[in-house]
C-alpha cells in the first residue's frame, strides 16, 4: 500500500507524526508533504521536529514542488490523509485550488476516485468551515474524520487519546492496527 501524508498547521500535529510512525512500523509506503506550517507547528506544540517527521516517510515533498510525482493522476498511490488539516488546506481542496502540493495531491486523489481521509481542526467551526466540510463530505471518496477522540475505549494517557484517532484514520484504509480497544472486543496487538 502507498498512502501520500499531509501534515498542514492545523493544531494536532501529532496526529500526523503518530500516524507516520505507525505505518513505518506496518511497513506501509508513505509519501509524506509538510507544509510550511505544519513544520513550524510541529516546532511550536512537540518535542519533535520537521526533520523527525521526514525520517519516518519513505518519500519526502516540499509543498511547493508542483512537480513532485503526487502532484499527478499517473502516480499510482492508494490515498491520502491530511492530518491535522487546517482551515486554509481545507478551503484550498473545497474550492478546487490547487494551490500547494498538498492541495493538488488531494485534488488528484478526489478525481481520480482514491480516498482521501481529511481530519480538520480547529474550534469553534464557522459557518465558512463547515461548508467547506459538508461540500467535500458530499463527494463518495472524501472521508472527514474531525480530530476528536472517542472517551468509551476508557483513555488514561494522552497517547491513548492519540492513538484513538490515528487508529480510526488507519480503519478508513483498511489497515490492521490494534491501536484502540474496540467497543466489544479485547486489546489488540500494539495497544
Ligand atoms: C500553533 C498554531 C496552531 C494553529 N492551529 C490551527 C488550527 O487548529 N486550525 C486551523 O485551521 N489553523 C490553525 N493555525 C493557523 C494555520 O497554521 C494557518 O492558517 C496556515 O496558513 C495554514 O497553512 P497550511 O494549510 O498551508 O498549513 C495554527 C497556527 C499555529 C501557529
Amino acid at each position: 500500500m502507498r498512502l501520500v501524508i499531509a501534515i498542514t498547521g492545523a493544531s494536532g500535529v501529532i496526529y500526523g507524526i503518530r500516524a507516520l510512525e505507525i505505518l513505518k512500523k506496518l511497513q506501509v509506503e508513505t509519501h509524506l508533504i509538510l507544509s510550511e506550517w505544519g513544520e513550524k507547528t510541529i516546532r511550536i506544540e512537540t518535542d519533535r521536529t520537521g526533520d523527525y517527521a521526514r525520517s519516518l516517510a519513505s518519500k519526502v515533498y516540499e509543498d511547493t514542488n508542483m512537480a513532485a510525482p503526487v502532484s499527478s493522476g499517473s502516480f499510482k498511490m492508494d490515498g491520502m490523509a491530511i492530518v491535522p488539516c487546517s482551515m486554509r488546506t481545507l478551503a484550498s481542496i473545497a474550492n478546487g485550488l490547487d494551490d500547494t502540493l498538498i492541495s493538488r495531491a488531494g485534488s488528484v486523489c478526489i478525481k481520480e476516485g482514491r480516498k482521501v481521509v481529511i481530519v480538520p481542526r480547529e474550534a469553534p467551526l464557522s459557518k465558512i468551515h463547515l461548508e467547506n466540510m459538508s461540500k467535500l463530505a458530499g463527494i463518495h471518496n472524501i472521508i472527514i474524520m474531525p480530530a476528536m477522540p472517542g472517551f468509551y475505549h476508557r483513555p488514561q494517557t494522552m497517547d491513548d487519546l492519540i492513538n484513538h484517532v490515528v487508529g480510526k484514520i488507519l480503519d478508513q484504509f483498511g489497515i490492521d492496527h490494534g491501536l484502540f480497544r474496540r467497543w466489544g472486543e479485547s486489546f489488540g496487538k500494539m495497544a
